[in-house]
């Protein structure tokens, strides 16, 4: 167990090769220069009395209560703000400066409410604490003169309460917002006596522009600002370091925990991708998994149209493996596969593949990675050697440039998104590409140097354009490009990509981007000097996502941005663990550490640890499962934590597909839209109730621990090596890290990676092995993983998903920061006080045309389905171009999504789809599977 609170060492950590040595009460100690006299003396285990500081926090000296004394100086300097010299002599205690911190401590007490020595932080209130620390007992004065004791309560926000009555002006929130967060959206209201600590301007929380990351309250050292979980559930008595189940930022984060109660979700000081910080998903949002929804008891029914019965695990599991045995004997090995989930941990995931290949003996494996960055994975492996991002996440804060391609960092991956705020604050430039006004282009003390705001579908053409300009204007790194990487394939591609047709005015044409916009962002990003790369599914999620990627590696190794802190092509992961679960060997072409199936090497490998024999064989991907299941000849799935019916493209094809196989096995915490096709029904556990580890954007393994007890009394591995065994297959662990030793020893890129140096070095990035025994934080350094680096031609091919008279906008799609994927989580927590449903988004000169009010309901048809929503009228899209999210099942938007899909991989072209908009009468049904399941059940 660990302790609950960290050291806190008042002002954040300087670094310098510099040293400085000085003296605090006696003691000699030595810190980089810069360093604060507050922190050398913490250094020392020397605390000194404070209240505004914190080492998350730039000092402020605002509180007086740091005061000390040094030698051969008059005064009390506040040691906070006070830096180091060599020699100093420094004094922290004596009558004189104790007799002041009382007085300090006294005034604040005197304007604090009733009994100034309770707080509602059950004794963890700092300004108790520094109460208790500087000797006061009583505080002299009463309440009788001037005091803010009478101030309301600020309840707006769901998660937290703000209590003005017990605010000391400190200003650490403030500082979060600002520094950490980087929304600042809190401010110190009126003069003098009469200042309050507010947001926005004199506003509720929630009529602020506050996000809820929960920064302020973390940094608060009263109980002003409070968790309403811990106001009602009391103080934590043990805590955990676990890693958020959201997205790919992989936040690390103290689970504190009561009996068997979460309390509340802090992050961790010292998680190497957070820092400390968190947003309102992983700070907040983690009341799901208890929700009254979460399934309980294993369920089976023979035919999709039966109520579902509950059952034993037993009668669940013997029955499921004899299901997929009948299936198999009938139609043959080929007619099983499995899906396995990036939500679930690396373990599960392996094991869910190897009951696959193993157990049901072919490759039919594949993963929902394949509808979102499975073009990254083909692009990023064929130019560089290596499917996964190139840096990690502090990397941006060596940049100069940043290009942020087809991606929302502040809605989707708003933790790293914070991280890049701050160093575009001290001065880096922005592009970014995108169809879509996001956040980023303009926001407080951030503003993109170049928007281009082109037209869904056209990303090659524009990266095609900025190639051009750089290699026509000199601006090429040639002694990059030449060292680095193949001389062949340069050399093809600098004479594929100087042809007019690649020119930016030629790019102006298809991506409505002015080419001198395209010729600025190109310079920008060319002259860096490190230039860094940040994209998303506006990148891949496209036919032509794959030649995309290979654009931008292109355009990377032109510039020489790739190798070194500060450059890179970084895909912003979705989930939690898509990272992991591509690399654990999800995908039916490739055995863990991406080696493909048909490689005699590595397949003898698994044989060997195995004991059986594989298939040389790729297996079917998702859409061919769908495609096998309406031929007949695909007729059994296992799927782990993935809602394939609500996030795969057509959903109407999808439904029929599951509808047609004899025997679906949906393993999921929810009764998901999947379970409405399914025969068994097996409860998973949420990421607080198992062991494990997730892997995050930045190839980072942490670990997941457990917090809970499994509501369903079993963790997802273990379920899946209970059907492995019913069904013939024997799999014997009795713990996680086995699994993890057992990668381990087949996976060269994951050689080095163990429970016990996880829980040494808290999370560990591969490549880890013999040449890097504590990971990988940049990759391609010196030479690429390949060996040279691979120029591809990346010709523009526009998408055959064109507008038409009757199809005349482009839907494109994307997500919120309160909702995580279909919703599934978030949409059983408070965080649906921001957001309850899907909107279209439509700009009002399209509107007008057609009638259309902001509010008003519409239907959203293509030649695929069609969806009715509401709409919310914004010019942050161009004429012509509508945006969906797709966090709620009564919208549906996979309805209506096409077929299309990238050339390389099958990733759906979900950001591209012709449709048109027209008032409605009509109301959507409500479609979640509860009501399905009810129905169902004649209930
Ligand atoms: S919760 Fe986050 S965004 Fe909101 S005021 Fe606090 S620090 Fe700022
Ligand atoms: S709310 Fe808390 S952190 Fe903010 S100024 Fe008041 S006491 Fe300081
Ligand atoms: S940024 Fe992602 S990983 Fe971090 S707290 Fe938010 S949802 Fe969780
Ligand atoms: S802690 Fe130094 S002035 Fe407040």
């Amino acid at each position: 167990m660990l302790a609950i609170d960290d050291k806190d060492f008042g002002t954040p950590e300087r670094k310098s090769d510099k040293l400085v040595t000085l003296e605090v009460d006696g003691c000699s100690v030595t810190v980089p220069e810069g360093t604060s006299v507050m922190r050398a003396a913490a250094l020392a285990d020397i605390a000194i009395p404070k209240l505004c500081a914190s080492d998350s926090l730039e000092p402020f000296g605002s509180c007086r209560l740091c005061l000390i004394e040094i030698e051969g100086r008059n005064g009390v300097p506040a040691s906070c703000t006070t830096v180091v010299e060599p020699a100093m002599k420094v004094r922290t205690q004596s009558e004189r400066l104790a007799k002041l911190r009382r007085n300090v401590m006294e005034l604040y007490m005197s304007d604090h409410p009733l009994d100034p020595f309770e707080c509602k932080a059950g004794g963890k209130c700092e300004l108790h604490e520094m109460a208790r620390a500087v000797g006061l007992e009583h505080v002299r004065y009463n309440h009788g003169g001037r005091h803010h004791l009478a101030l309301e309560i600020d309840d707006s926000n769901p998660y937290f309460s703000f209590d003005p009555t017990r605010c000391i002006l400190c200003s650490r929130c403030i500082r979060a917002c600002d520094e950490r967060q980087g929304t600042f959206a809190l401010t110190i209201d009126g003069r003098g006596f009469d200042s309050l600590m507010s947001p926005g301007q004199h506003q509720h929380y929630s009529e602020s522009e506050c996000v809820s990351c929960g920064a302020c309250v973390q940094a608060c050292p009263t109980d002003a600002l409070m968790e309403k979980t811990l106001l009602e559930k009391g103080s934590a008595q043990r805590a955990v370091i676990t890693t958020c189940g959201y997205c790919g930022v992989g936040c690390s984060f103290k689970a504190e925990v009561k009996g068997d109660e979460v309390v509340r979700m802090v992050p961790n000081k010292n998680g190497l991708p957070n820092h400390g910080h968190s947003c309102v998903k992983g700070r907040f949002a983690w009341g799901y998994a208890t929700h009254q929804d979460r399934v309980r008891k294993p369920m089976i029914r023979k035919r999709i149209t039966d109520p579902w019965q509950e059952v034993s695990w037993d009668e669940a599991i013997n029955y499921a493996a004899s299901e997929l045995k009948r299936v198999q004997a009938k139609y043959g090995n080929g007619s099983l596969g499995g899906i396995t989930s990036s939500r679930c941990t690396n373990e599960e995931a392996y094991l869910v593949q190897k009951l696959v290949r193993a157990g049901f003996g072919n490759n039919n494996v594949d993963t929902c990675a394949r509808v979102c960055h499975s073009p990254t994975g083909y692009g990023l492996k064929t130019a560089l050697g290596t499917p996964a991002g190139t840096q990690d996440f502090d990397s941006v804060l060596a940049s100069d440039v940043i290009m942020v391609i087809g991606a929302n960092p502040t809605e989707g991956h708003p933790v790293f998104a914070s991280i890049m705020k701050r160093r575009l604050r001290e001065g880096a430039r922005l592009i970014v590409a995108d169809p879509r006004r996001i956040e980023l282009v303009r926001m407080p003390h951030v503003e993109a140097d170049y928007f281009l705001q082109l037209k869904p579908g056209t990303n090659v053409a524009l990266l095609n354009a900025m190639s051009q300009v750089i290699v026509t204007e000199g601006l090429a790194n040639e002694t990059f490009a030449r060292e680095r990487c193949e001389p062949r394939e340069y050399k093809m591609w600098r004479d594929f990509i100087v042809q007019p047709r690649n020119a930016p005015e030629a790019a102006e044409q298809m991506t409505g981007v002015p080419a001198e916009a395209i010729r600025g962002a190109a310079r920008l990003y060319a002259k860096g000097p490190n230039s860094a790369i940040y994209y998303g599914l506006g990148v891949t999620e496209h036919s032509q996502g794959s030649t995309a990627v290979l654009a931008m590696t292109n355009l990377a190794m032109v510039t020489g941005n790739l190798g070194r802190p500060g450059v890179g092509i970084n895909p912003l992961r979705g989930q939690n663990n898509v990272q992991g679960s591509n690399d654990i060997g999800s995908f039916p072409h490739e055995f863990s550490g991406y080696r493909h199936v048909s490689d005699p090497q590595v397949r003898s490998a698994f044989e060997r640890e195995w004991g059986v024999t594989l298939d040389a064989e790729p297996g079917l991907r998702i859409p061919n499962m769908f495609d096998a299941a309406l031929d007949g000849s695909f007729q059994g799935l296992y799927i782990e934590g993935e809602d394939i019916a609500q996030s795969d493209p057509n959903s109407q094809h999808v439904a029929k597909a599951l509808e047609a196989m004899e025997i679906v096995i949906v393993h999921d915490i929810f009764l998901n839209e999947t379970a409405k096709y399914a025969h068994v029904f097996l409860p998973g556990s949420s990421f607080l109730e198992k062991n494990g580890t997730f892997t995050n954007a930045e190839r980072r393994i942490s670990m997941v621990r457990k917090v809970l007890p499994p509501l369903a009394g079993m963790e997802d591995w273990e379920v899946t090596c209970a059907l492995s065994r019913a069904f013939g297959f024997p799999m014997n662990y009795s713990h996680p890290s086995e699994i993890m030793d057992e990668l381990a020893r087949l996976t060269p890129i994951f050689a080095g990676v163990s429970y016990e140096k996880l829980d040494r070095l808290g999370s560990i990035q591969w490549p880890c092995n013999d040449a890097a025994p504590e990971g990988t934080a940049v990759m391609h350094v010196g030479a690429f993983v390949r060996g040279k680096g691979r120029f591809m031609l990346t010709e523009y091919i526009p998408t055959d998903e064109r507008t038409t008279p009757r199809y005349p906008l482009i839907l494109t799609t994307g997500r919120v920061l309160t909702q995580y994927n279909v919703g599934t989580q978030t949409r059983r927590t408070k965080n649906v006080t921001w957001y309850a449903e899907d909107r279209l988004e439509i700009h009002p000169h399209d509107a007008e045309q057609r009638g259309i009010r902001d509010n008003d309901w519409v239907e959203l048809s293509s030649r695929a389905g069609s969806i009715l929503l509401r709409t919310e009228l914004t010019e942050r899209l161009q004429p012509g171009v509508v945006y969906t999210t797709f966090h709620y099942p009564e919208t549906t938007a996979n309805v209506v999504t096409t077929e299309n899909s990238d050339w390389a991989t099958n990733c759906p072209e979900y950001k591209v789809t012709a449709v048109q908009v027209l008032p409605t009468s009509r109301r959507p049904e409500r479609r979640t599977a509860e009501h399905i399941l009810h129905a169902a059940a004649g209930r």
